[in-house]
């Protein structure tokens, strides 16, 4: 009995760490959470964003090359950004890497936002330039019932 409590929970647990969230269902939660602004850039330039980072999975923790991890839906650098405690962090963001993993992507958006505000914008970020800057991005929002 026991057992089957602790299997499903922990099939739960599963679920939600490999969460990948949906195009749409990003878009509304940005919008919600961020009427302040999305410093200077659209909508569909976060997804973009979003997209070539993670695939929209926001529990994707990557290590890199130097030893330091990316984590979340924008990939945030363990290095410069956030702290998780494995190796030296400049920890800009102030704040735990594992919060970044969170589904309401709160902590994801404000050290994200931290990032894009400085000179270099979404080019902190390779993937982005490779894929995102200056191409045609209003197909991300396509369908999507967000104003
Ligand atoms: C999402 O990221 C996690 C952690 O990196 C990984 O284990 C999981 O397989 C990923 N999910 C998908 C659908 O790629």
């Amino acid at each position: 009995m026991k057992t089957a409590l602790l299997i499903s929970l922990a099939s739960c647990l599963l679920v939600l760490n490999g969460q990948v969230i949906g195009r749409c269902e990003l878009a509304k939660i940005l919008r919600k959470e961020h009427l302040d602004g999305f410093e200077g850039y659209t909508l569909n330039e976060w997804l973009c964003l979003a997209f070539v980072e993670s695939n929209f999975n926001i529990s994707k923790v990557q290590e890199n090359a130097d030893g330091s991890y990316d984590y979340g839906i924008f990939q945030i650098n363990s290095h410069y950004w956030c702290n998780d405690y494995k190796s030296h962090s400049e920890n800009f963001c102030h704040m735990d890497c594992k919060d970044i993993l969170e589904p309401n992507l709160i902590s994801a958006m404000q050290c994200a936002k931290k990032i894009v505000s400085g000179s270099s914008g979404m080019k902190n970020w390779v993937q982005w330039i490779l894929h995102c800057s200056g191409r045609p991005l209003s197909h991300w929002m396509t369908g999507c019932k967000v104003q």
